[in-house]
């Protein structure tokens, strides 16, 4: 299992490129099934996660090739018979983002058999709320087995108001209206780039789609939709988690191939803590020297929220930063249950947070020390790279495999800006 070694000390300077958005490639994959041509999709991360949805949809007949050589992170995926519409539980459980398909599948062929995706490390991750739509939508829904089997002769367009902000939700149906017939309204939309993102590419099919990015979508069916070549957005989590790598490690460090629209809440919090930030069309530089708190960083307070607001996938990050912050920071995590697991590492590194329900409560600033760690999730595995690159010493980081499902050559990336970070063990992918 690959562990990486990282010895803290070293200020980022220099150029680091942002791949594209993990969030949006895989439901803009998904919507692949909507057609029985070929979709082509630029700017693909080569994370671990496109290579389990990539699985996925192979395992459902569909055509798909992959490449990050010259091919520029291109995807090429035709669904032009679609021979088992079943999403399998032995890939479901790796990665709950597969009910992506759920809403697809059903649209193009009548019938659904997803696994149930159960829940992960930092929640219970139900899919209820895609489940209701689609039931609104006329299809029948049956469990079987720790499956689910959706089935319709053709979804009717409806008027849905989600219970709750769902961005897989929100996807999941606004993918499955394309297809139904007549017109849905989707109310309470989730916002987030990676909406407006897969929108983007369902309008290049031939869907007609209208308000994408706001929480009211229009959607009129059609019978079929064609293929399309569209390119992903950047990964705004990823430019966030450089964002604080490079106000932390003391650097001077140019986020490329970003999108700053995107960033907004994150930019403003990171600001108001003192970060000096030069924003640019697609890059941010980010130095801690000439930072507008003479005194170093300043401790600001975080709650995340749907988009625009604070993410929850920038939580872990951003408390790895309020660690080295002067003063006390409350960090409010809203949207998932179970996402401080990256507390407890934290605090063995030297940190000073305390934990009551949903808040955790973080006094800086304090010199962190290496420790060997361990990973929990996707988010938490970043914050403890963060953490590790300015430690006294060298850290051990175990079970970076979650780090693979959604960044991009984190190492060499960093290893290229500074960073004193390798990998031990196997080499990715060869698992
Ligand atoms: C997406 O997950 C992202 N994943 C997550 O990123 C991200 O943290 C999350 O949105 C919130 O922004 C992908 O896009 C693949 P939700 P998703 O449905 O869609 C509850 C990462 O690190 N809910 O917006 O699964 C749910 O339990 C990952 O890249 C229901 O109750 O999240 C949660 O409390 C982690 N019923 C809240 O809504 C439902 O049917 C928001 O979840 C659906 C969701």
């Amino acid at each position: 299992m690959d562990k990486f070694v990282v010895r803290g000390g070293n200020p980022l300077l220099g150029t680091i490129k942002v791949s594209g958005a993990k969030n949006s490639a895989l439901p803009c994959m998904a919507a692949a099934i909507l057609t029985a041509d070929e979709v082509i999709l630029e700017n693909i991360p080569q994370v671990r996660d496109i290579e389990t949805e990539r699985k996925l949809l192979e395992s459902m007949g569909a055509e798909v090739e992959l490449g990050y050589g010259r091919a520029q992170h291109r995807t090429s995926i035709k669904c032009a018979v679609l021979s088992d519409p079943v999403a399998k539980y032995e890939i479901v459980k790796t990665m709950r983002a597969s009910s992506l398909v759920l809403g697809p599948l059903i649209a193009r062929t009548g019938i659904a058999r997803v696994a149930m995706p159960g829940g992960c490390a930092i929640g219970g991750r139900p899919i209820d709320l895609h489940i209701a739509a689609l039931e609104k939508m006329g299809a029948t829904i049956t469990y079987d087995h720790g499956y689910l089997e959706a089935r319709t002769d053709r979804l009717k367009g409806a008027h849905i108001v989600f219970d709750k902000i769902t961005v897989t939700g929100t996807e999941d149906i606004l993918m499955a209206a394309t297809l139904a017939e007549g017109e849905t309204i989707l109310e309470n939309c989730a916002r987030e780039p990676e909406v407006t993102d897969l929108a983007a590419l369902l309008i290049a099919m031939g869907a007609k789609i209208e308000g994408a990015g706001t929480s009211t979508i229009k959607i009129q069916g059609a019978s079929s939709l064609h293929g399309a070549r569209y390119r992903i957005n950047p990964d705004r989590i990823e430019a966030g988690t450089f964002l604080i790598a490079g106000a932390i490690t003391g650097g001077d460090l140019n986020i490329d191939c970003c999108d700053p629209t995107h960033l907004g809440s994150i930019i403003a919090k990171l600001e108001q803590a003192g970060v000096r930030l030069d924003i640019g069309t697609d890059s941010i530089r980010v130095r801690s020297e000439g930072s507008k708190t003479e005194g170093g960083l300043k401790a600001v307070d975080v709650t995340t929220e749907e988009y625009p607001g604070f993410p929850t996938d920038m939580q872990a990050q951003y408390m790895a930063f309020s660690t080295q912050c002067e003063g006390t920071s409350t960090i409010t995590e809203n949207i998932f249950e179970n996402r401080f697991m990256h507390v407890n590492e934290l605090i063995r590194m030297g940190a000073n947070i305390t934990v009551s329900g949903r808040t955790a409560t973080v006094r800086g600033k304090s010199p962190l020390q290496s420790a060997a760690v361990m990973c929990s999730d996707l988010r938490a595995s970043a914050a403890l790279v963060l953490a590790a690159m300015i430690a006294d010493g060298e850290s051990i980081l175990d079970r970076v495999y979650h780090m693979d499902r959604g960044y991009e050559r984190l190492e060499e990336k960093l290893r290229g800006v500074g960073a004193q970070i390798r990998r031990m063990g196997d080499v990715f992918g060869k698992r």
